[in-house]
Order: C-alpha cells, then structure tokens, then sequence
C-alpha cells in the first residue's frame, strides 16, 4: 500500500511526529476534514423536522451516512443508533436495562477481566444503585478464555453478559460466535467493538450479538460520533433513558408513546456533522480497499516490529499472544527494570513519538497479570516502518 501520510495534514503541520497513539484515536485524513468543512460551509442546518432545502440536504446527508453504517457492519438501516461515543452508550443502555425492568435487583452482569473500564463501570454503578451482582471471566495462558471459570459462574441468575470484542491492553481478537453459542439465548449479550472495528472486518450477523457499539474517531472520523448496532426486538423492548420530542409519537397530560424505532434512542439534535465526518472517514476506507487493507498494511509492518522486539531480548516482557493469528497490531510491553512510567512516556514525547504509558483503563486486567502499567504502541493505515524504527531507536536508549 502507498504511503499515506500525505493523505493527512497533521503530518505536513508536524514534520517530526511519529504519531503511535492510535488505539486512543486516529488522525483525520484531509477528505474528511475538508468534506466537513465544505458541509458546514455550505449545506449545515438541523434536522428530522423542517422543509427547507438545506435542511433536506443535511436530512439526506445524516440517513446515506446510516446507510453506509449498515453496509459496514451488515445490518439493517433500521437497527442503527447514533450516539456520542461507546462509553456513553453503555451508560444509556445500562439505565434503559433497569427502566424496562430487564435488569433487576440480585440479577448477575457477567464481564470479562480484559474489558475496558468504559464498560465495567456503568454495571457497576449500576450494581451499586439496583443491588445487582457483578462478576469477572478469567482468562490463562496465551489470554484464553478460561472456560471451566465461565462454566462455574454463568448460571441462571445472569441476565447481561458484555465483552470487550478486541482487548485494548493484550489486543487479543476474542471468539464472540463462540461465546454467544454458550450463552442462552434470553441473556442481553453487547460487545464492545471499540478496538475491533478500527482493525478488523466485523459483521454483526457473525457476531451474533444483542447489541455492539464502537467510536468512530478511532477510525479517523470526528471525535463525538460512536455507532451502535441494536436488534430491532430489543429497540422495541426497550424504554430509552431519555425522553425528548422527536423521539415519541404522542404526549398526554398522563401518557406518552414512543416511536418502536431507533429513533427513539436519538434523543437530541442528531449528530449532524460529526455523521457527515463518518460518512467521509468510511467513503476514505472504502477508497484504501476496505478495512481488510488497513489489516493487511499493520500486518506488512509486523515482521519488521516483531524482530526489533525480539532484539531487545528480555530486557522486555511482551504482553500479547504468542497466537499472532488471534491478535490486531499494537503492542503492549513492560520494562523489566520497572522504571516509572512517566519517565518513559516522557522519554518518548521529548522525541516527538506519540505513546501511551499506563493501565489502559484496564486495571482489573493489569492487576491480574500483575502488572502495575504497560507502554502501547498502537500502529495505523498511515503508519510506516521509519516510524517503528524511530520508535525502537528511542526505546533503545531508554533502556541503557
Ligand atoms: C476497548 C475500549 N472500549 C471503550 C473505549 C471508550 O471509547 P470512548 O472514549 O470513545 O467512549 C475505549 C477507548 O479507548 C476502548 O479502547
């Protein structure tokens, strides 16, 4: 694949960046920046309730960008729900879980110990609040599944099972058909595809999941745009957490009746611009042949980061899978001198290269494989092996 960074104008406005910070978000390529502008500029005005040609315009904008959603994770349009991002659906969904009286109190949520905290905490607050239990999956060696623990602890009390599809920390691809296969099929199963969709090609009817969500501005749309895929018979089950005018059909001084559609869980003016910057971001991907090219393009750069780690010898300890084959492109390690994390994430922004030196926002995973932090660098579509080199020659010095 060419080189892609002149696609993108971070790199032209900052000739020394060696931008490895892609697990926390994407850089924007110029289409879809300039798409945004041009919209904004333009065709912007609200939506969903005037007749105005801008309006229509935008109207049009919003439903194609749904559209093009659906044929990338193939689902129906109509099962497609714009929020801002995964962290804030998960909350919303949680709260909807409860008002429908799906969730109730002594119920289990099952999780899994890799997952992000972004969809640990909103069950656990609500554990807190409606007296639910929560517990953790466990994994061994090579970051398995350990299914006789999951045997153990999946029992009729459990309700809602969620799991992080791609781990942010070990970047493990986990089995989600296979998981659903054990799971009966009354249990709410969501997946977090926040690490996966970025990396992989995913398809919800292979998935078999209740519920995905993921982030766009990983994907090098807007920050604030994150999509979810919800199956028409829980969109008609559920009470939303919010009420607002757009999404209910009717309002009586003692009732109202929502709209049995995903509409009723956009409830605010729509995400109108930053749909457009997702529209651009997938017609970019569609242009680079597809996200199966993105995956490729990080594998090409593979061999080369393996063997520069395999140099280091064990003056590192890996922390991803042996499986090459069950796992996305971005790399975990700790140092084995234990040196503070700061000084090492200091060490690499000094010398322009974009890192991340922490708990991931995966303490329950950290804690497990005894870790107190580990350094991640995380590779994209514009990434090049003069990065990585880059990268290495830095990591060199930090260690002598
Ligand atoms: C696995 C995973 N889930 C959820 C999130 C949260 O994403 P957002 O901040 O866009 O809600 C992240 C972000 O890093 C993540 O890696």
């Amino acid at each position: 694949m060419k080189n892609l960074k002149s696609d993108f104008p971070i790199f032209a406005n900052n000739k020394w960046l060696v931008y490895l910070d892609n697990a926390a978000s994407t850089q924007k390529p110029a289409y879809v920046i300039d798409w945004v502008s041009d919209f904004v500029s333009k065709d912007y005005s609200n939506i969903h309730r005037w007749l105005y040609s801008l309006s229509e315009k935008s109207e049009e904008l919003y439903h194609q960008s749904k559209i093009l959603v659906w044929e990338f994770i193939n689902c129906k349009a109509s099962e497609v729900i714009y929020t801002y991002n995964a962290t804030y659906w998960i909350n919303i969904i949680a709260q909807s879980l409860i008002n429908s009286g799906f969730l109730k109190k002594w119920d289990s949520i099952l999780l899994w110990i890799w997952e992000h905290h972004s969809d640990i905490l909103p069950w656990m607050i609500l554990g807190q609040q409606f007296g639910l239990n929560i517990k953790f999956f466990e994994i061994w060696n090579d970051f398995d599944i350990n299914w006789s623990d999951f045997d153990k602890k999946y029992d009729k009390t459990v309700k809602l099972v969620a799991c992080g599809h791609v781990s942010n920390v070990t970047w493990k691809i986990y089995d989600m058909k296979k998981i659903k296969s054990k799971l009966n099929p009354e249990t709410f199963f969501i997946v977090d595809g926040s690490q996966s969709v970025p990396n992989i090609a995913v398809d919800v009817q292979d998935i078999w999941c209740d519920c995905l969500v993921f982030t766009w501005h990983k994907m090098m749309a807007y920050t604030w745009i994150g999509v979810v895929y919800l199956k028409l018979d829980w969109i008609k089950k559920l009470m939303p957490m919010f009420g607002w005018w757009w999404t209910v059909r009717d309002v009586n001084q003692d009732s109202f009746e929502f709209f049995q559609s995903n509409d009723k869980f956009e409830s605010w003016t729509p995400n109108i611009i930053w749909a457009v910057s997702l529209s651009k971001a997938i017609e970019y991907i569609k242009s680079i042949w597809w996200i199966e090219a993105i995956h490729k393009h990080e594998e090409s750069l593979m061999k080369h980061t393996l063997d520069w780690f395999a140099a280091l010898g064990n003056k590192i300890s890996i922390v991803w899978p042996k499986d090459i084959d069950s796992r996305v492109w971005v790399f975990s390690f700790n140092i084995m001198t234990n040196t503070n994390q700061n000084i090492v994430w200091e060490a690499f922004a000094e010398k322009n290269i974009c890192v991340r030196c922490g708990g991931h926002c995966a303490y329950p995973l950290h804690k497990f494989l005894g870790k107190n932090w580990t350094c991640r660098m995380s590779l994209y579509v514009y990434n090049t092996k003069d990065d990585i080199n880059q990268f290495f020659e830095a990591l060199e010095e930090i260690l002598t």
